[in-house]
């Protein structure tokens, strides 16, 4: 784990300042591979480590609603097939781009499905030809820390180029709107504190800098080419989608969560990396934010983006800081079990 997002947690004054705690609504089934069936073991887990917590009613925009078709890059992912749900429920049209790489097509809630690779331009043409969106949420890119330190071409090719390609297409489209999923990997290591949004950039490693080089990018298309967009920088997604449908599946898995739940299932012994750091424990600290709460952060911001009132970079993230440890007890007493860990 790496030693760069020990301590750190994130603040957004646009979306965490409106935290509520929102009852029980939390999260159902934390990842459809692993089955826990009761409901309140799951909730229970989550409402200790990161409750749903945006409050709809309070930031939505005063105006009447209206629908605007949507193009969800990487909306087979974790991330991306929650939006999708998000973005129906509130009335909105979603296309799906993906080329289930690491996404799931079953995840795809959506009707329209375009089975496409970003780094071909003419796969994002045709869907944009064919679709005609109005705006475009981009999760699609490569997202193993470790795997980009190993691999530093595939990953600028598929998320530095992939959004190029992106981008141009949009620009030859006139689509002028992007929520882009970025991350917290992009601020320097050496701060201290909660991260905040004008805190100093330094990724440490290789997909934190793919991160960085397209806000950068992002910047230059919204001076010189008018493309409008908000930059969501998530901390560590958790949970899944509370009515069940939708959960984590990453393969490899890497996320602390699921592998405790694994582990107290019986699959496997959950690895602790470090337990030197200067936190209570000892283990790393990290942010955890819902993933309905990330899905309905990229709802919000793309209706604020479409109607002029929001662009530039945000930071998502719960405001507060679990260790490995804490985690792995949490799990624990919620499941009543003991989980195996080194
Ligand atoms: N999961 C997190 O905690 C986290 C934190 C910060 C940022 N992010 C970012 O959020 C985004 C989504 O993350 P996730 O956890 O849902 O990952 P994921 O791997 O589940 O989803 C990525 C999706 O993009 C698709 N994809 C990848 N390359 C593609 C390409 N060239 N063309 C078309 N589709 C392609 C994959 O098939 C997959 O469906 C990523 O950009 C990631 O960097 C995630």
């Amino acid at each position: 784990m790496s030693k760069y997002l020990n301590n750190r947690t994130g603040i957004s004054s646009e979306f965490l300042n409106i935290r509520e705690r929102a009852g029980d609504s939390l999260l159902e089934a934390l990842n459809p591979g692993v089955s826990f069936k009761t409901k309140d073991t799951q909730s229970a887990l989550l409402e200790f480590i990161c409750p749903i917590g945006v409050d709809l009613n309070r930031v939505s925009l005063e105006e009447e609603r209206w629908s605007v078709r949507i193009l969800v890059t990487g909306g087979a992912g974790y991330i991306g097939s929650h939006t999708v749900k998000e973005l129906l429920r509130e009335g909105h049209e979603a296309v799906v781009f993906d080329n289930l790489s690491t996404g799931h097509r079953e995840a795809i809630l959506c009707e329209e499905f375009f089975a496409g690779d970003l780094r071909a331009p003419d796969s994002i043409r045709a869907c944009l030809e064919r679709y005609r969106p109005e705006a475009v949420v981009h999760f699609a890119g490569s997202c193993y820390v470790g795997e980009s330190m190993r691999e530093p071409a595939a990953y600028y090719w598929n998320n530095v180029v992939g959004t190029l390609r992106l981008l141009d297409a949009l620009r030859a489209a006139g689509v002028n709107h992007m929520v882009f999923s970025s991350s917290c990997a992009i601020y320097a290591s050496q701060v201290d504190g909660p991260l905040q949004e004008d805190f100093p950039r330094g990724p440490g490693s290789v997909y934190g800098r793919s991160k960085f080089f397209i806000e950068e990018i992002l910047e230059d298309y919204q001076r010189a080419y008018g493309i409008h967009s908000v930059r969501l920088r998530y901390f560590n997604a958790a949970g899944a989608d509370p009515e069940g449908e939708l959960g984590e599946d990453h393969r490899p898995e890497t996320h602390l969560i699921p592998l405790v739940l694994r582990a107290g299932l019986g699959q496997g012994v959950v690895e602790v990396f470090g337990t030197d750091y200067p936190t209570p424990d000892g283990t790393c600290v990290r942010d955890y934010v819902h993933v309905r709460d990330l899905a309905r952060a990229h709802v919000m911001a793309l209706e604020r983006l479409v109607a002029g009132g929001l662009e530039g970079g945000i930071n998502l993230g719960s405001g507060r800081e679990h260790s490995v440890r804490q985690v792995i007890e949490a799990a624990g007493q919620v499941i009543r079990r003991e989980i195996p860990a080194r």
